[in-house]
This record gives structure tokens, sequence and C-alpha cells, in this order.
């Protein structure tokens, strides 16, 4: 099982990465644009922290583009990974993108079929969205445990990630269905760590080691 930070946040990804708890981030256009962020710098930044696959999307979505953007994004670190749509023409740009050695994630997948194509195109990873899944009206536990059911059936090697988790909840059905990676916002890293019953014992056992040394 591996956590992905799912921020375009340097100083987030930076906090988690020192807590030890995150394999990779991913990233959109919508999350670098409401971060704020400008993209290659803050990307370049990510990929020296984080060592593992760095998500960054293309902004196109018309073949040529994509290909283009995805190799130009690829020379700027070797852990990045070009996300692309699952489009028929981003589809065809994960096959072109896979031919020049340069690993991708499938994005924006609603269903099970779609998530079978990207993995037959060769996607490295492919994203699921389990919030905006659920928004259809479909059951995205269902989904992504029938989807790596299948890819562990025919020895696929394409990596599912659930992302646009809205809850926690999202964040452990995601992981019980089977998703070999959930990508995770900051706040909802922030509350798996936290806990207000942890917290109060904690503060006890430090008051009442206090009281001991007190006396
Ligand atoms: C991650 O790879 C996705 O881009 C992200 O989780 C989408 O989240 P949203 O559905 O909240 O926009």
């Amino acid at each position: 099982m591996k956590i992905f930070a799912d921020t375009s946040k340097v100083e987030e990804i930076r906090e988690f990465a020192s807590w030890g708890i995150i394999d990779g981030v991913t990233t959109n256009p919508k999350i670098i644009a409401s971060d704020g962020n400008e993209l290659e710098p803050t990307i370049k930044e990510i990929c020296k922290i984080v060592p593992g696959p760095v998500s960054v999307e293309v902004t196109t979505n018309d073949f040529e583009g994509m290909v283009k953007e995805g190799t130009a994004y690829a020379a700027w670190a070797k852990n990045i990974v070009i996300k692309v749509p699952v489009i028929p023409a981003g589809l065809k740009a994960t096959v072109a993108l896979k031919a020049k050695g340069i690993k991708t994630n499938v994005t924006c997948a609603m269903s099970y079929n779609q998530a079978v194509l990207a993995a037959k195109a060769g996607a490295t990873y492919v994203s699921l969205f389990y919030g905006r899944i659920g928004d259809l009206g479909y059951d995205p536990f269902i989904v992504i445990k029938d989807t790596a059911e299948t890819f562990r059936l025919w020895g696929c090697k394409s990596e599912i990630i659930s992302g646009s988790m809205r809850s926690l909840l999202d964040v452990n059905r995601s992981m019980q269905a089977g998703a070999h990676i959930v990508t995770v916002p900051p706040k909802f890293l922030r509350q798996m760590a936290e806990n207000p019953q942890t917290e109060k014992t904690v503060n006890e056992f430090l008051e009442a080691w206090k009281g001991i040394k007190k006396k």
C-alpha cells in the first residue's frame, strides 16, 4: 500500500516527507492553479523533496500536444510521471510516451472500462476518481475492487491510484478495495495522524509523569 500527497504545496510536501509517510505526489492543472503555484519551478522543487513518482498533467487534449508537453516535462527530473486524460487521444499518447521510456499516469478514469483500456495502452498508473465516481451514482469501492481483481487476474503491471478524496472514509475504503495507491490531500493526511483521544491520552501520561517527578 502506497500513499501519495495530492497537492503542489511545497511546504506541506516537505513536512509529510519528513514524517516518512509519502511515497509520491500527484498534481493536476486545477491543483497547481488553486495553490497559486508556477508549474515548472514547483514541480522541480517537489521532485527534489520526494524521490518517488511525481505526477504532472498535460494541459492540452490533442495527441501531438500531449506527447510534446509530456516529453518536455519528463526532462525536468528522473521521477516525473506524465498525467494524460483517459480519452482516445490520451490512450494514443500513453503508447507514444511509453515508447520513449516515459512513465504515465492515465487520469480522470470514472469506470472499470476506462481503467482496463488505460492498462492496455501501457499506463504505469491508472487514476480512478473515487469522489467523482460517487457523484455519478456508482459505487467507487466496487469499481476499484473489480479493476484491482482484473489487473491481478491478467498479471497487469499498471498500478491503480485512487484519487478525488472527499473524506477520510474515501481514503480508507480505497485502501480496502485494493487500490495500490491512494493519493490524499494534505487536510486528510493530517486527519489520518490525529485523534483527540490520542492527544488526551498523551497529555494525561505527560501530566502523570510531571506529578511523579515533583514528588
Ligand atoms: C489526483 O490525481 C486527482 O487529480 C485529484 O485527486 C482529483 O481530485 P478532485 O476530484 O477533487 O478534483
